[in-house]
């Protein structure tokens, strides 16, 4: 008898990591609340979760955890002065955050690596398959990748990564996957081997692992036998590399090629971008910005 996989319906995202790179920012704040235009960029991968269908959304936190539970709760006090003031479109922006998803939080306690933030995720999800959304990484809502991978997921059964082609120099940043051809989907591979930031000469493709991934429950309990890797910490690259193995339950591992748009938001350069195309993409604030951004392109850079 053919097994009926359960749908997904729970998205976890681990927003517990230190934001180093973003220092001093992500001294007091942590590093998904800093504005992309005029939201955190947490909200735009609560808001991806969501428009894939899942609206049960746990957050895995850290220090600093306050400004992150506050964004997605109710505030009545500002709620109430726009009210008096009669500012209904202002008000329906206050409201966008509380009224998105159910919100739930674990909190983390040491950052000890990215497969622990999962790990803490286990009680919320059970036995039930899951997406993790990382919070500092942003998709574009424009490009539907969490919705093509919950497809994979359905269709292949196992789990599921996001794949990313970039150039070599790049590579040692990332997760690095060996992959296979599945034949007919030319954006779906079998995912064979992972490696954690190899050198160029160490990567098996230019694949990197970006920040989305559909995962079997059975994760867990191999993430439970994975000794802390690079940087003394719990990666759940190897964990995915044990699921990625013939036979192991919680695989086949697959990986969905993405070429849309994507920002590491917790890279200064690539918030900068983030927040200059989407700005740019405004249709409030887009041709003035861009008519500035062009001016300021032709004569104050050339000065
Ligand atoms: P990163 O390596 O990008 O996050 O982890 P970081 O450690 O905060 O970054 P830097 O290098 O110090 O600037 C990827 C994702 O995993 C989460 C982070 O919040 C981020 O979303 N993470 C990482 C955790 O939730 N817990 C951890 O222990 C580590």
């Amino acid at each position: 008898m053919t097994q009926v996989r359960p749908r997904i319906t729970k998205a976890v995202i681990p927003a517990a990591g230190l934001g180093t790179r973003f220092l001093p920012a992500t001294k007091a704040t942590p590093k998904e609340m800093l504005p992309v235009v005029d939201k955190p960029a947490i909200q735009y991968v609560v808001e991806e979760a969501v428009a894939a269908g899942l609206s049960d959304v746990l957050m895995v936190t850290g220090r600093n955890k306050r400004p992150l539970e506050d964004h997605f709760d109710r505030n009545y006090e500002l709620e109430e002065a726009l009210t008096r003031k009669g500012d209904s479109s202002r008000l329906a922006r206050v409201r966008e955050s509380s009224d998105l998803a159910t919100m739930h939080y674990v909190r983390q306690g040491d950052p000890k690596g990215l497969g622990h933030a999962v790990l803490c995720a286990e009680p919320h999800v059970a036995d039930q398959p899951f997406a993790v959304l990382l919070g500092d990484d942003l998709i574009d809502p424009r490009d539907p990748l969490l919705t093509r991978m919950i497809d994979t997921s359905e269709r292949f059964g196992g789990s599921v990564v996001a794949l990313m082609e970039v150039p070599p120099e790049q590579i040692h940043l990332y997760g690095c996957a060996a992959v296979e051809k599945t034949g007919d989907e030319s954006d779906i591979v079998r995912v064979t081997d992972l490696v954690e930031k190899p050198s160029a000469a160490e990567a098996p493709s230019a694949y990197a692992v970006i920040g989305r991934y559909v995962l079997d429950p059975a994760v867990f309990d191999v993430l439970k036998q994975t000794p802390p890797g690079r940087s003394g910490e719990i990666q759940l690259t190897d964990a995915l590399r044990e699921l990625a193995r013939d036979e192991t339950p919680g695989g086949p591992v697959h990986g969905v090629l993405f070429d849309g748009r994507r920002y590491d938001t917790g890279d200064r350069g690539d918030y900068l971008r983030a927040i200059v195309r989407l700005a740019c993409e405004r249709e409030d604030l887009g041709p003035d910005f861009r008519a500035w951004l062009r001016r300021f392109v032709s004569e104050d850079m050339q000065a």
